[in-house]
């Protein structure tokens, strides 16, 4: 908790504040922005967690940061540590990262590499699926080792990006999206890549105004000069702000893309909740670099054509996503508290590529390091006007801000049917 989350801490108990919320979700004007609460008081940023991250499928990282047997990550869900584990048979496992004996966490670093999983309090031993192998003879007759396995998080993995679902019983819909993604990232064999560079971020601004401000490029313009060397300030081949040119420019690259066999139709799922599109960037741009050149001298998988433009890969609550030709960048939005939100990004390249010979680092993350710092500030300077008494929830374009409208009316709608 921070100091303004301190400031807003209400007399009101956690289940009033649920009523509220939900009172104001009810009758919140359409394609308005949120009332202040819901966007720094505390309560209702613990049932944020409760009724979105705690049941939800949410984005947690990608196959190819744990390469083989016993590489593990860990992630925070709001109270909840996780491990992410690759077993001996080559599947992927989320566990509760929390010891059957008194519950200590097991792994304590961000990430590594285990034979098994040993706890450090005890020395309680779990194998690589979760199963209890040693507690110690001192534990008595009775004691039964098969009921102390870890306890499992639903994941589920498609075209390299891992989910998990905390709910006891995870949302049943999801699979048509994954098999989708499936088929879309088929060409980036992203089994075969590697995390080049990561960045952690702390935004001191509520998770939903990270989301919001991703959800539309109308702030582009004003606030994005690096990113808007190659990207263009739509995201749709239908958006009414494509010009003639641009629309000759996508019949031409979908062709070649057709051609290759690289999918590229604009994909919906539950709503706007899930969304794959190939969309083409600027005349002439290969990648998001800062002159829109090469990023990494290797292809990804089976790609030929280096102008793939960019597939964009929303999945709500938590992340965007940008695949092109010669590297990936995945965005992780995590939740602290009710204003303050980690976002995690990372470059992906071709496995076999080597730093210094086939790219640089530095040069990879430029653009998108200024893009995060520009957002980030953009993302606190909302968080601040609207803890103000001047705030009153203001209007959404329709035009330039049908994805934050998208992402408002799923948030609302999710919430209020999962707290039924
Ligand atoms: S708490 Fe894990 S071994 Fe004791
Ligand atoms: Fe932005």
């Amino acid at each position: 908790m921070n100091e303004f989350d301190l400031l807003n801490i209400t007399s009101n108990s956690y289940q009033e504040s649920c009523e509220q919320m939900r009172n104001e979700l009810e009758k919140r004007p359409e394609n308005q922005s949120l009332a202040q609460p819901l966007y720094n008081d505390p309560n209702m940023f613990r049932a944020d967690l409760e009724q979105v991250f705690y049941k939800e499928w949410i984005f947690v990282g990608m196959t190819s940061e744990v390469p083989t047997k016993g590489d593990y990550f860990t992630v925070e869900i709001g109270q909840n540590p996780v491990l992410i584990v690759r077993d001996g048979d080559g599947g992927i496992q989320a566990f509760h990262n929390v010891c059957r004996h008194r519950g200590s966490t097991i792994c304590t670093k961000h990430r590594g590499k285990v034979a098994n999983l040993v706890c450090p309090y005890h020395q309680w031993t779990y194998d690589l699926k979760g199963n209890l192998l040693y507690a110690g003879t001192e534990m008595g007759d009775s004691f039964e080792t098969s009921q102390h396995g870890l306890k499992k998080a639903h994941c589920k993995t498609a075209g390299g990006f891992i989910f998990i679902s905390l709910a006891k019983e995870a949302p049943d819909d999801f699979d048509a999206y994954l098999a989708t993604l499936e088929e879309y990232m088929e060409p980036y064999d992203m089994e075969n890549t590697k995390v080049a560079v990561e960045s952690n971020i702390v935004e001191q601004a509520n998770w939903k105004l990270v989301i919001e401000n991703n959800r539309e490029c109308y702030h582009c313009a004003g606030s994005h000069p690096e990113l808007l060397n190659t990207l263009l300030e739509w995201d749709d081949t239908n958006d009414p702000r494509a010009t003639p040119e641009f629309l000759e420019q996508y019949e031409r690259q979908a062709a070649e893309w057709d051609a290759e066999g690289i999918p590229h139709q604009h994909q919906d799922f539950d709503g706007l909740r899930n969304r794959i599109v190939r969309m083409p960037l600027k005349e002439g741009v290969e990648v998001m670099t800062l002159d829109g050149q090469q990023g990494c001298s290797k292809l990804l998988g089976r790609i030929k054509n280096r102008q793939l433009g960019s597939m964009r890969i929303l999945h709500l609550p938590n992340s965007w996503n940008h695949m092109q030709s010669d590297h990936c960048i995945v965005f992780r939005v995590l939740p602290i508290s009710a204003q303050k939100t980690l976002v995690t990004t990372k470059w992906l390249v071709h496995k076999d590529a080597v730093e210094g010979v086939d790219y640089d680092p530095e040069r990879l993350r430029l653009v998108w390091d200024a893009t995060n710092d520009q957002d980030r500030i953009l993302a606190e300077q909302n968080q601040q006007g609207i803890n103000s008494l001047g705030y009153q929830p203001g209007p959404y374009s329709e035009t330039y801000e049908f994805g934050v409208i998208n992402f408002i009316n799923w948030y609302s709608e999710t919430v209020r049917k999962n707290m039924k």
